[in-house]
C-alpha cells in the first residue's frame, strides 16, 4: 500500500465509531403502525398470513394504541371493515362507521399525544372489493368516485383525524379531497397522497387482513405498473399540485429506485409503505428458522430509510419500537 495507506476499516473497529460514522439512522420517530378494526366483532381476530396482526374490536384498538404511544411511535395508520358491504361503500362516510368511531375513541384516550391518519378508500366498504365506483359496464367510474372519496375525507375529518390518506389512485383525488376538506372548515385536516402506488402482488395478506380482495378483475385499471419509474415522477407531481402534504411510494423494497427519484425530486416529507406481503414474507422465513426475523427487519427497514423515506408504514412497528426501547 501506498502512503498514505488506504484504510477504510479504520470508522468499522468498534460499535461506538460505527455509530459515528452512521449515514443512516431508523429512529423510533419513523415509524407509523397500520392497524385493522372491525366492526361486530368480539373478540380480536388473528389474521393468519400476517402473524402478529389481529383485526382489532373497538377495545383492543385502544390498548394496542396506548400500548404503542408508549413505546413513543408517533402515528398509526387505520383501515376499517365494516359489517355490512355494498356497492357504494356507505361504511366509510358514515358518521357512525367503524373508522369515525375509532378515530373518536383514539381523540379522547390520545388527545394530540399521536398523529391519527386513517386510509381514505372504498375496497373496504364495497361488495365488489374495488376502490371505486363500478359502472354497469364493470368499468371503475373515476369521477363518480372523487365524490365518495371527497365526502370519506370530511366524515374522517368531522371525527378528529389528523392525516387523510387516499390510496385509490383515481385521478385527481388529492384536490377532490382538498377543495371538500377546505369547504368542511377542515383546512388543518392534512392528506398524506399515496402518490406512486403499484398494482403489486405484495398487498395479498392486506386483502385478508381488510377482507377486501375484488370481487371480478383487478386493480391495474388504476394502480401503476410495476416497471415505471419514470411515471412515479408525473404521479406525484400531480398529488402535489393538487395540494398533497405528504407523498408516498408504496410497496418499499421493489421500488427503493422510485422512493430515490421522488427524494431528489421533492421536498415534501416522503413516506414508504412496507407492505403486508414483505412483513409476510419475513415471518415466514423467520417461523421456519431461515433467518433472523428481527435483523431482517431492521435491515429492511434501514435501507427503506438509506433510500430517501423520511417514515415508514410497517406492520413492525410495534416489534420495532420494543427492540428499540429494550
Ligand atoms: C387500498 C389499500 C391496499 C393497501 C393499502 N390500502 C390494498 C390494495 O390496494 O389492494 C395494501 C397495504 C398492504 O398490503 O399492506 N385501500
Amino acid at each position: 500500500m501506498s502512503y498514505p495507506e488506504i484504510r477504510s476499516r479504520r470508522l468499522r473497529r468498534t460499535p461506538a465509531l460505527r455509530r459515528l460514522a452512521a449515514q443512516t439512522r431508523l429512529h423510533v420517530d419513523d415509524l407509523v403502525a397500520p392497524l385493522f378494526v372491525k366492526e361486530g366483532i368480539r373478540d380480536p381476530e388473528p389474521v393468519v398470513s400476517m402473524p402478529g396482526v389481529v383485526q382489532h374490536t373497538h377495545a383492543s384498538l385502544r390498548a394496542e394504541v396506548r400500548a404503542l404511544v408508549d413505546l413513543g411511535v408517533p402515528g398509526v395508520i387505520l383501515f376499517g371493515i365494516p359489517e355490512r358491504k355494498d356497492a357504494e361503500g356507505s361504511g366509510a362516510d358514515a358518521a357512525d362507521g367503524v373508522v369515525q368511531v375509532a378515530i373518536r375513541n383514539l381523540r379522547d384516550d390520545v388527545g394530540d399525544g399521536l398523529v391519527v391518519m386513517a386510509d381514505a378508500c372504498l375496497d373496504e366498504y364495497t361488495d365488489h372489493g374495488h376502490c371505486g365506483l363500478v359502472r354497469d359496464d364493470g368499468e371503475i367510474d373515476n369521477d363518480a368516485t372523487l365524490d365518495r372519496y371527497a365526502s370519506i375525507a370530511v366524515a374522517q375529518a368531522d371525527a378528529g383525524v389528523d392525516v387523510v390518506a387516499p390510496s385509490g389512485m383515481m385521478d385527481g383525488q388529492v384536490g377532490a379531497i382538498r377543495r371538500a376538506l377546505d369547504a368542511a372548515a377542515h383546512a388543518d385536516t392534512a392528506i398524506l397522497a399515496y402518490s406512486a402506488k403499484y398494482a403489486s402482488a405484495l398487498y395479498g395478506p392486506f386483502r385478508d387482513a381488510a377482507e377486501c380482495a375484488p370481487q371480478f378483475g383487478d386493480r391495474r385499471g388504476y394502480q401503476m405498473q410495476p416497471g415505471n419509474a419514470r411515471e412515479a415522477l408525473d404521479e406525484t407531481a400531480l398529488d402535489v399540485g393538487e395540494g398533497a402534504d405528504m407523498i408516498m411510494v408504496k410497496p418499499a423494497l421493489a421500488y427503493l429506485d422510485v422512493i430515490a427519484s421522488l427524494r431528489s425530486s421533492f421536498d415534501l416529507p416522503l413516506a414508504a409503505y412496507h407492505v403486508s406481503g414483505e412483513y409476510a414474507m419475513v415471518k415466514a422465513a423467520a417461523a421456519n428458522g431461515w433467518i433472523d426475523g428481527d435483523a431482517v427487519a431492521l435491515e429492511h427497514l434501514l435501507a427503506i430509510r438509506r433510500a430517501g423515506a423520511d417514515f415508514i408504514l410497517t406492520y413492525f412497528a410495534r416489534e420495532i419500537a420494543e427492540l428499540m426501547n429494550a
